[in-house]
């Protein structure tokens, strides 16, 4: 089996238990300023599983590509990926944890499906706490399933219990774990009492509760399940091999790799982990930049991620003694292996390159600008009898000139010198938790805190997309938006700055809209249905696929003024919203300006 088999198989089987298939969506999520990447298949699922209506029904099967790069600077061991698929079904309060357990050990073991040995299996459960107790019912239909009694480890929240965000959907999960060491389990291993031989592939998530705050946790309504399972590991186990790279998902990007750099995989220990990292990052950076929504490399945010990502694989290609611009060469790679079931990459394609030779070279200009640099502060440098170059300096080099520290040391080391490596992680450290504060507070709303104000800011972003159209004309297309409690940000294709006319035409139109108090109504449709009356769609959903249109106008058919397909919530009628303000008009990147805009006053929404 390889990983299309295997994708296409999961869907398969859940199709068969009367699940519907949806789209996975796009890697930026939309509106929620707590999250830069799409983390989990759940993320865009989070509305329904707080009881909004899913336009497809209860029982719903993805897959969903995924960027986690929280922990980017351990990327280049044989198993972490920041880019990945995850395969997932949904309970949407139809069934729970016995159907859910019955469901994934089927298709795990049955013959006619992944037919996985059964002895090579363990699991864990929640071992119960002040929130929530100890999760007897998940063991039970374990056992009732076939698990022996020992190969269930009863483990805290830490392993046991998922939440999407600070606050949200959340409850006790149970997970599937592979054993990947010699042989056979011992009698009595689980994931608790050896961890390291046992690899997690899949979690089933009982979504029971919603988190309102640090001390508040209230049942839903609606008890839902959110399961996830690994492609690339689950891929990687059915072909018996050590590690995901080894797969055929990277061995061809790997194959490019070794043509550009004329090293052979599998050699040398510290050359193979720079494959692994260019592997890995390319992807991502290819996923990241082809996406729907793709953002491209920034100073801040999401876009600044995607620059560390590529200048990463760049600086390791430098390792492999790569000497051109090689990012668009293995992008190529990429995007032929998986432009089947992501087709935006194929869309994409020539931006994909662009992006990636114009970042390429920025970045080989900053190590030239930090290298003068560096000559520059040599005389000052002789002058330290002891020949050390602090970790300030080294530092400040990295953050100011994106000067890597290796880079450092290599001047340094031609010149008599060396680095002062614990005082560069002391300042790296420092910097961090500063920065790490800055997040924490972006992230306090929470991934699904959809107050009153998010909902009117979320309609008040479709009067402004249409606004704008009207005005500068069909160019304008969304790059992005991005919503707090606060204030709107509208990025948006146009080739120059608006004009002052314009942008106060374009408020007029906004505030008119407003003050008309136009109802805003929800239809359920198949996709080209949508787009045959003219909704406005991104490139997210499958053709003939059932999708939700928010119509505001006073007749959705004949007499409206915008149209879009999009998951909501939104106001029920437009003088909800209150007065609205542009506050600023900018650019955004090459090509993209940005609005920024505020709201205030406005009905409160119906309950
Ligand atoms: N939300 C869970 C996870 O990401 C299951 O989908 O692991």
């Amino acid at each position: 089996m390889n990983a299309n088999e295997l994708r296409s198989k999961y869907i398969e089987f859940f199709k068969s238990k009367n699940h519907v298939e949806i789209s996975g969506q796009s890697l930026i999520p939309e509106n929620d300023p707590s999250v830069l990447f799409t983390m989990a298949g759940m993320h865009p699922l989070v509305p329904y599983l707080l009881g909004e209506k899913h336009p497809s029904g209860t029982r719903l099967t993805d897959y969903q590509k995924c960027i986690r790069t929280g922990d980017i600077e351990e990327v280049g061991d044989p198993s972490h990926l920041t880019c990945f698929e995850m395969l997932g079904n949904w309970s949407l309060g139809d069934y729970f944890k016995k159907e859910s357990i019955a469901y994934s050990y089927e298709f795990l073991t049955s013959p006619q499906w992944l037919a996985l040995d059964p002895k090579k299996i363990s699991v864990t459960v929640f071992a119960g706490d002040e929130n929530a107790p100890r999760d007897e019912e998940a063991a039970q239909i374990w056992k009732d399933n076939g698990m022996p009694e020992d190969k269930i480890a009863y483990l805290p929240a830490s392993d046991n219990w998922w939440a999407a965000g600070p606050t949200g959907p959340c409850g006790p999960d149970t997970e599937i774990f592979y054993w990947v060491g010699e042989g056979l389990p011992p009698v009595g291993s689980n994931k608790g009492t050896d961890s390291g031989n046992w690899m997690e592939i899949w979690n089933n998530v009982f979504m029971q509760y919603n988190r309102v705050d640090e001390k508040t946790l209230l049942p839903l309504e609606k008890k839902n399940v959110d399961t996830g399972m690994g492609l690339e590991r689950t891929n990687c186990i059915l072909q018996g091999k050590t590690s995901v790279y080894l797969t055929e998902v990277f061995q061809p990007i790997i194959k490019t790799i070794e043509v550009l750099s004329g090293y052979t995989y599998g050699t040398d220990e510290e050359k193979d982990k720079s494959v692994r990292i260019i592997a890995d990052h390319t992807r991502s950076s290819v996923f990241i930049l082809g996406d729907q929504r793709g953002v491209t490399p920034d100073r801040v945010g999401a876009g600044y991620v995607l620059r560390r990502l590529i200048r990463r694989a760049v600086r390791h290609g430098m390792k492999l003694g790569i000497e051109k611009d090689f990012m668009a060469e293995i992008a190529a790679t990429v995007i032929e292996n998986f432009k089947g079931p992501y087709p935006e990459l194929e869309a994409n394609r020539e931006k994909v390159y662009k992006e990636l030779t114009a970042e390429e070279a920025k970045f080989r200009l900053t190590l030239k600008k930090g290298e003068a640099e560096f000559q520059k502060l040599l005389p000052n440098l002789m002058k330290n009898p002891k020949k050390i170059i602090s970790g300030k300096v080294a530092y400040n080099l990295y953050e100011t000139y994106g000067y890597p520290l290796e880079l450092t040391q290599e001047l340094g080391a031609e010149n008599g010198f060396t680095v002062d490596v614990e005082g560069f992680k002391e300042a790296e450290r420092k910097h961090q938790e500063a920065s790490k504060t800055v997040d924490a507070g972006a992230a306090k709303g929470g991934l699904a805190e959809q107050s009153e104000v998010t909902t009117k800011y979320h309609t008040a972003t479709h009067l402004l997309q249409q606004a704008l159209v009207n005005v500068l004309g069909d160019q304008v297309a969304q790059k992005g938006s991005n919503i707090n409690n606060e204030r709107m940000r509208f990025d948006f294709t146009f080739e120059r700055p608006m004009t002052k006319e314009e942008i106060q035409k374009v408020e007029d139109i906004v505030n008119e809209k407003i003050k008309e108090d136009l109802p805003v109504t929800m239809e359920v449709m198949p996709l080209d249905k949508a787009k045959a009356e003219g909704a406005r769609a991104l490139f997210t959903n499958k053709y003939g696929e059932d999708v939700k249109v928010y119509t505001i106008g006073r007749d959705a058919k004949s007499d409206w003024f915008s149209k879009e397909v999009c998951g909501g919530p939104h106001v029920q009628h437009t003088a909800q919203i209150g007065d609205f303000k542009i506050q600023k008009e900018q650019s955004s990147s090459a090509g993209v300006r940005r609005i920024r805009a505020v709201i205030s006053g406005g009905l409160p929404l119906d309950k």
